[in-house]
């Protein structure tokens, strides 16, 4: 571990806790699922997916007081599943040209929406976590895709930009860039790093899309028990959270960095979008944030 206790020399169980929860809500039948990742069941331990065969009901309790702990979260992640999904197919049709997939993990987009098989995904990730995913996709279609190029990049130490750019990025084309449960847990002169890398080296109609807590959480002044619990949980796989942005003020924070249109995302907006019938009474956690904005 390094001196604020970050882990990344093994792959990030934070990532695998992302696959557990989108291969939770994919077995579940399609007209109650919000999202659907079809792959995400490849990323989890042979051992934790053993334990919920052998012992359903065991795990079901676990599952119960994980909502306990964090009420509403694990929906709010599945929103961020399927709006992020939702908003990479709008920018397909819009013509996006490229996509980077930041903190990528065990994201399985470049794989399961068809229409990106024909666009370049590069995806970037700590070399920990992205060689166990490159095992893992080898194993599931016998050989790596030709659109997806794997970018190792630890955010806290190397240059993005050179890093992409020798890779075959191109700053002159219309790109997506993804940030999914990513900022959070990278330094803030990281996160202004790249925003500015995007700022400055993308095309005409670029867009970026991510999601955050708030400022209060990560540095532990939020009253919600829930912020507690969050903040200690990910401290305690070795994940600490590094950055917020504070409440109200994510227009000027992505301004100053000269995006524009940018559209907060709050968690009653994704309620409303996704939560109908009988995933109506599923509780959604207000700390979770998305935000998208236009680079130029
Ligand atoms: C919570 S996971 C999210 C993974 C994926 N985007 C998802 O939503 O399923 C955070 C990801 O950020 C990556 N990450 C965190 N800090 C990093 C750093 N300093 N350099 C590179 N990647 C980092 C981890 O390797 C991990 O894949």
């Amino acid at each position: 571990m390094s001196e604020n206790n970050v882990n990344r020399e093994n792959p990030s169980k934070m990532a695998e806790g992302m696959a557990m929860q989108r291969f939770g809500e994919s077995v579940k039948p399609e007209d109650e699922r919000i999202c659907y990742d079809p792959y995400a069941v490849h990323f989890i331990s042979p051992e934790i997916i053993k334990f919920g065969r052998e012992h359903p009901k065991e795990a079901k309790v676990k599952v119960e007081q994980m909502e306990k702990l964090f009420p509403g979260l694990s929906s709010s992640i599945m929103a961020r599943v399927r709006y992020f999904d939702d908003f990479t197919k709008k920018s397909i049709e819009e013509g996006i040209e490229q996509v980077v997939i930041m903190g990528a993990g065990y994201d399985t987009r470049a794989y399961r929406i068809e229409e990106l098989k024909d666009i370049k995904v590069f995806e970037v990730d700590h070399p920990g976590t992205q060689s166990f995913k490159i095992q893992k996709i080898g194993e599931i279609f016998g050989s790596l895709p030709d659109h997806v190029v794997y970018v190792p990049v630890d955010f806290e130490k190397d240059t993005l930009g050179q890093k992409l750019l020798d890779n075959g990025y191109d700053s002159s084309k219309k790109t997506l860039f993804i940030m999914e449960g990513l900022i959070m847990y990278i330094p803030p002169k990281a996160v202004a790093k790249t925003l500015l890398f995007i700022v400055e080296n993308s095309g005409k109609g670029s867009h970026v899309i991510f999601d955050y807590y708030p400022e209060s959480v990560v540095d532990g002044t939020c009253k919600l028990e829930i912020g507690t619990n969050i903040r200690n949980h990910v401290a305690e796989q070795g994940e600490p959270l590094q950055f917020g942005i504070k409440e109200e003020k994510i227009e000027d924070f992505l301004t100053e960095f000269g995006f524009s249109r940018v559209q907060n995302v709050t968690s009653e907006d994704y309620k409303d979008l996704y939560f109908h019938g009988k995933n109506e009474n599923r509780d959604v956690c207000e700390l979770l944030y998305f935000a998208h904005a236009l680079v130029k």
